[in-house]
């Protein structure tokens, strides 16, 4: 298996997402995976609009509606599957991806 574990699929409950640190070099970055199905998505955790980590609360992620991701500080949300800002003030701007993927049901990050 190549790249970084995060941690096992179900750790990541179905339709939500979390927040972790992906080592690189000297430093940590900030990411978010979040899960649909059997699907993850991976994206660095910091807005678009001004570069803050979207969460206030622990992995808290997801619109109330629990269909997009949102950032907490002006309430941009964001299309899961590709980053893609809907609603506030980046809108059509996305999330920067990070690569991440599922084998023998752990979520790993990195190519
Ligand atoms: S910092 Fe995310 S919407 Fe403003």
């Amino acid at each position: 298996m190549t790249g970084h574990v995060l941690c096992r699929v179900e750790d990541i409950p179905d339709g939500t997402a979390r927040g972790f640190d992906w080592p690189r070099g000297e430093t940590k970055v900030k990411i978010l995976v979040a899960r649909r199905g059997d699907r993850v998505f991976g994206y660095r955790n910091a807005c678009p609009h001004v570069g803050v980590p979207l969460e206030l609360d622990p992995d808290d992620f997801m619109s109330l509606d629990g269909l997009h991701l949102q950032c907490s500080t002006h309430g941009a949300q964001f299309r899961v599957e590709d980053g893609m800002c809907v609603l506030g003030p980046c809108i059509g701007r996305p999330l920067r991806s990070v690569p991440v993927s599922i084998t023998g049901g752990m979520v790993s990050v990195g190519d």
